[in-house]
């Protein structure tokens, strides 16, 4: 191991592949393991200070284990399921993720999933192009987004872009249900908040789901939470799979109740072949790329590049999610700067 030119290994290349040039440039060795064999990442960490991983790749302690000269581990995203890392804050080694980044994306793409719900744009497009579209067309109902009330779980830098589009776009009546919410970011969205989650449900023509994944959220919404929406309500998930149960979903559009739904994001992932609600009409998915925009995509690595370099030089990165690793006794910290 030397001090000049850090080994910093990437598992899988970044989103926009200028960070790895951005990262040599700074005077880093960087090393690109791009496959999920976690033999060859673990002979890649020999050496190396840091690591930077790309979901679904998974970080374990057996992983944290091979890298013993580990400073720092880096998400590719906001999302840190991934990571053990209580095991790496056991071994001295910080851990940092990048917030923030889905805001505009994920915002614009659920309201992409609602309005392609609410016009059945994919029926649309596929009759169309078989035909069936000029005989079945009037047959269909299609509905307008302005002046619908909107109710939206979590109200973080995704929700409450997602309510300010709404309101000022679409002028939606806006509710939010989020008990951890901060109030400077509802005041500036101006939603509604409601204390309890059914009392927004019952108002929501349409529901848009984006709160972080915990214990308290996963399979928040089931087959209850959906009977209490009104009657032909459209269901959106761009947050994460595992706060819907599908199982409730497809009960809930096979009896009507719920209108149509559009999902970047299920769980399992990816859904297996046969499951039913691939070929359940009412439902518009997208392969989980809300976030995965040019634009987000840049401004990811450009935060990771940040985070790596700065946490080689032996301070703190802006979001570091056990500062507890650089505290202890087993702190890994670099104590003269690497770059
Ligand atoms: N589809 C995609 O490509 C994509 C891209 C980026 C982010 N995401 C996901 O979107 C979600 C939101 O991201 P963000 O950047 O807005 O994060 P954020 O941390 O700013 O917001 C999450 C919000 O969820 C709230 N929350 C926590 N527990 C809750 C509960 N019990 N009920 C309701 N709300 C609760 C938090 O208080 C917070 O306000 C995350 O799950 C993230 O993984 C998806």
């Amino acid at each position: 191991m030397t001090l000049a030119n850090p080994k910093v290994v990437l598992w899988r290349p970044m989103y926009d592949l200028a960070g790895h040039d951005m990262l040599k440039d700074a005077g880093v060795d960087v090393v690109i393991v791009d496959t999920p064999n976690v033999d060859e990442l673990k002979q890649a960490l020999h050496g190396a200070r840091a690591l930077w991983v790309r979901t679904p790749e998974r970080v374990t302690a057996e992983v944290l284990e091979a890298g013993k000269h580990l400073a720092v581990v880096s998400t590719s995203g906001f999302g840190t399921d991934n990571i053990d890392i209580p095991a790496a804050t056991e071994r001295g080694i910080l851990v940092v993720n990048h917030l923030g980044f889905g805001r505009i994306p994920v915002s614009e793409h659920s309201i992409m999933l609602i309005l392609a719900a609410a016009k059945r744009l994919v029926w649309g497009d596929k009759a169309y192009r078989d035909g069936s579209a000029w005989t079945q067309r009037s047959g269909n109902k299609y509905f307008e987004l302005d002046g619908k009330t909107v109710g939206i779980v979590g109200l973080g830098y995704i929700g409450s872009e997602l309510a300010r589009k709404l309101k000022y776009g679409f002028r939606c009546n806006v509710l939010g249900y989020d008990p951890h919410v901060d109030p400077r970011i509802t005041n500036l969205a101006d939603v509604t908040v409601k204390s309890d989650l059914f009392e927004m449900l019952a108002e929501s023509e349409v529901l848009v789901l984006v709160p972080e994944l915990t214990d308290e959220t996963r399979n928040m919404i089931g087959a209850k939470e959906l009977a209490t929406l009104p009657p032909g309500a459209i269901v959106v998930n761009t947050g994460r799979g595992a706060v819907l149960d599908l199982d409730a979903l497809i009960g809930a559009l096979d009896s009507g109740h719920v209108g149509a739904a559009g999902l970047d994001v299920v769980y399992p992932e990816p859904l297996p072949d046969d499951h039913p609600l691939l070929a359940h009409e009412g439902v518009t998915l997208s392969p989980h790329i809300a976030g995965g925009t040019v634009e987000a995509s840049s401004g990811l690595t450009q935060s990771a590049f940040e985070q790596i370099t700065t946490a080689l030089k032996g301070e703190f990165p802006k979001f570091p999610l056990n500062r507890l690793a650089w505290e202890s006794d087993k702190s890994r910290r670099p104590e003269d700067t690497l770059l």
